[in-house]
């Protein structure tokens, strides 16, 4: 196991990402091909960056990346690659919804690798996890165009096929996945919704 860490730690570092977490992403891409040229990628949790970055590559100047994390970020700009515009704030704020829109009004995905902090209570973790999804899934209400997708983590556990089940109602595609650079240990999943069907 520590062998498979490493080898994504030094990928990472030798591909330029701040952290491994970016194959958790684009694992799920490369199969499932949801980040398009032209987009605009709403990316919650965004810090270290690796998932913004990895995005604006993707969908290259055209597009453009607006990412929200607890910790603030050094403003980057990358070649051949879209603009990115990180917000330190909190996804649970009322206001966010506005504060994004004041950037760009509607994205064709949006993104979450959100973790909360872990208390050892594996029960509460995974209760704030859900918390947390639901959460994103409210902001795609707002914030993702018809058509759009979401890619999403969430600690497995009770209550999760309720959270699917939702996810399920408004995508014409749902996936779960559970990428190989995800420690097995970890009861991380991702949630993949493609074809928001907007009310
Ligand atoms: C696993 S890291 C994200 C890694 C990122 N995807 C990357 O590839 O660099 C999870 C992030 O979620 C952020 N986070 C946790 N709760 C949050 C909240 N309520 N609002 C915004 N960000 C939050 C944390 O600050 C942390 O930076």
């Amino acid at each position: 196991m520590r062998k498979v860490q490493d080898y994504y730690f030094k990928k990472a570092k030798k591909e330029n990402y701040p952290a491994r977490s970016v194959y958790k992403l684009e694992e799920a891409q490369k199969k499932y091909r949801f980040l398009q040229t032209g987009n605009g990628v709403l990316d919650l949790g965004c810090q270290p960056g690796s998932w913004s970055i990895y995005a604006a590559r993707i969908v290259g100047p055209a597009g453009l990346v607006v990412g929200v994390d607890l910790q603030e970020g050094k403003k980057i700009s990358i070649a051949k690659a879209a603009e990115i515009v990180w917000f330190c704030d909190d996804i649970m704020a009322d206001y966010i919804i506005e504060k994004i829109q004041k950037t760009e009004k509607d994205f064709q995905t949006i993104l979450s690798d959100i973790a909360p902090r872990t208390s050892g209570n594996k029960w509460v973790d995974q209760q704030q996890s859900l918390n947390l999804a639901r959460r994103v899934l409210e902001l795609a209400g707002e914030l993702l165009e018809s058509g759009g997708n979401i890619y999403v983590k969430v600690f497995e556990g009770e209550d999760f096929r309720e959270f699917v089940d939702s996810v399920r109602k408004s995508f014409k595609t749902v996936k779960i996945v559970k990428p190989k650079s995800s420690r097995s240990e970890s009861r991380e999943v991702f949630v993949l919704g493609m074809g928001y069907l907007k009310p």
